[in-house]
């Protein structure tokens, strides 16, 4: 059985870049249907970063129903530490701007549940299967229900919010055409019920390696340490786990507690070679992946998305094409920057297996001249409050 419904836009893809791209056109009167493969519970569930630049707070803040500025805790500065130092750098004082740790599941949950409120299509348990006549004004999404029906979407515009493993992706760029950089390490992460180490979070460059104290709420903790990207998360003592954490803070005494979750995410960094194909687009992480260090995942996603937004509202209001005709240029324009911030404190920060004496020290020289420098400070700064979105 087939059922086929119209829109104007078609969202492969409930996450952030999704969800946020159906709020912002429905703030301009265009209709448009989400669907996911995962169900709601796994998308509201999924623990992923939690920093917010200023304009992704103040974006979703003004979204119905956002907990962004209650829940969210505004953060003023991070701390660098390495040589056993450690040098904070002050975001306001800097750049005029904060972050904010609210994280990206709960994020979701207000996305979500101010859509279904607003009675917009958004559905679960349904995957994307092909997108058919992309080359033209109709393109369709083609997707299946868990119960095994078909669900056709013809829209005016189909985008890919889709995830790393993007089906749309494949109609525009290819599953694999992209460039990219692999990593030598992978971040051991854990989940504890603890109370905050310090007031902020703290990137710290040890002989050991990097580890990263990061957290979620007054009692829950999110931490990280570098490791061999092929370790098994199982295969570790609590207490193994907080002797290495412990080993890469020197000067420090993070608070313990029970560990609930722990995971190891592997580094990729990926820009698709193409973004658009006539009706078709790719956004968030279908399009982009950057490691880690720096969080600008999500809040690259939902700048690709703000300017897609107007881009859409022309062609579909207007029908003027010049905003969507440039977009992918524009998206490519914050996206190269995000992948060099991203890359550069991943390296600043991180230990190769194969670094030499020369390549330790030089990297203490790199943190010395960004901490000592007003214009080093600055430049931290603006890279991790994000730059204005036009
Ligand atoms: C996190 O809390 O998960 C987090 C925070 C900062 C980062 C990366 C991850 O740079």
């Amino acid at each position: 059985m087939t059922s086929t419904v119209p829109t104007q836009v078609a969202i492969v893809g409930a996450g952030p870049a999704g969800l946020v791209l159906s709020h912002l056109l429905a703030e301009s009167g265009i209709d448009s249907i989400i669907i996911d493969q995962r169900s709601r519970d796994e998308i509201e569930n999924t623990i992923r970063a939690g920093i917010l630049e200023q304009g992704t707070v103040d974006l979703l803040a003004r979204l119905p129903g956002s907990r962004a500025h209650t829940v969210g805790m505004r953060h003023d500065g991070i701390e660098l530490r390495f040589d056993e130092a450690g040098h904070r750098i002050d975001f306001p004082g800097l750049t005029g701007r904060s972050v904010w740790l609210y994280p990206q599941h709960e994020a979701l949950k207000d996305l979500i549940a101010a859509r279904l409120e607003a009675g917009q299509d958004l559905r679960f348990g349904v995957t994307a299967m092909a997108v058919e006549d992309g080359g033209t004004t109709r393109p369709r999404v083609v997707a299946e229900h868990s119960g095994g029906t078909t669900l056709e979407i013809e829209a005016d515009f189909v985008v890919g919010a889709d995830g790393s493993h993007s089906v749309v992706r494949r109609e525009i760029s290819g599953s694999h055409d992209g460039l990219f950089r692999e990593y030598p390490f992978a971040w051991f992460g854990i989940l504890c019920e603890a109370a905050p180490s310090a007031p902020e979070l703290i990137y710290s460059n040890s002989p050991h390696g990097f580890a990263l104290i990061s957290q979620r709420s007054p009692d829950v903790q999110r931490m990280y340490f570098q490791c061999d990207p092929e370790t098994d998360p199982t295969a570790m003592t609590e207490d193994q786990i907080w002797d290495i954490l412990q080993q890469r803070v020197p000067g420090v005494t993070l608070v313990e507690g029970p560990i609930f979750q722990r995971d190891v995410l592997r580094f990729r960094s990926f820009v698709a070679r193409e973004l658009r194909h006539g009706r078709l687009t790719i956004v968030g992480d279908a399009a982009h992946t950057v490691p880690p260090t720096g969080a600008k995942g999500m809040n690259l996603a939902v700048a690709d998305v703000i300017l897609l937004a107007r881009a859409l509202e022309a062609l579909l209001t207007r029908s003027d094409s010049t905003l969507i005709d440039g977009w992918a240029d524009a998206a490519r324009d914050r996206i190269w920057k995000a992948q060099h911030f991203s890359w550069w404190m991943t390296s600043m920060l991180h230990t190769t297996p194969d670094a030499s004496d020369f390549d330790r020290e030089r990297q203490l020289g790199e943190l010395r001249s960004v901490v000592e420098s007003e214009a080093g400070r600055a430049y931290l700064a603006e890279g991790y409050t994000g730059w204005p979105l036009g």
